[in-house]
């Protein structure tokens, strides 16, 4: 993916808009989640000496916290749902062949930023099982061979 240059200044403009208390980590890490897309490498060193916190306690934090990530996210996000009746009705499977689609795996972003794939625990909707959440809209019943129409749908929807 092509590298995203973050400016200090438009790190520091969200770093110093709380006081410069360790209890406002956590707001300030999910704040820079909200402004980039994702946490900067280069802005842990700045939340890190203004609040007077070691850069382990962030990364501490970045690995607890399931919404906040190091990496950029793609502009789809697509969840494989693992639960349970997803496991049995063939995600395995499927994830398989998203990620031979893609040419990514479980937790990573395409090349050209357009996909990031997670899998998740249940999604709640058990009875479309095997289910496939992107950008929060459910696919219901996944085969793998369907897999290429619904990457090519969202593709097509770049080109607008
Ligand atoms: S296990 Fe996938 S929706 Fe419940």
């Amino acid at each position: 993916m092509a590298e995203i240059k973050i400016s200090i200044y438009d790190i520091n403009k969200i770093v110093k808009q709380y006081p410069n208390d360790k209890r406002y980590s956590l707001a300030i890490l999910q704040d820079l989640q909200r402004g980039f897309g994702y946490v900067p490498k280069e802005s842990l060193e700045a939340v890190s000496i203004y609040l007077g916190i070691k850069i382990s306690a962030l990364y501490s934090m970045l690995t607890f916290y399931k919404a906040l990530s190091l990496t950029p996210k793609g502009k789809h996000i697509i969840k494989v749902c693992d639960g349970t009746a997803c496991h049995i009705r063939g995600a395995p499977v499927l994830l398989d062949a998203l990620e031979r689609a893609l040419g990514v795996k479980a937790g990573e972003t395409t090349g050209d930023g357009l996909f990031s794939v997670e899998i998740v625990n249940c999604v709640g909707a058990c009875a479309i099982a095997p289910v496939m959440v992107v950008d929060g809209h459910y696919h219901p019943k996944v085969a793998p061979d369907q897999i290429g129409s619904i990457l090519d749908k969202y593709r097509e929807g770049e080109k607008g």
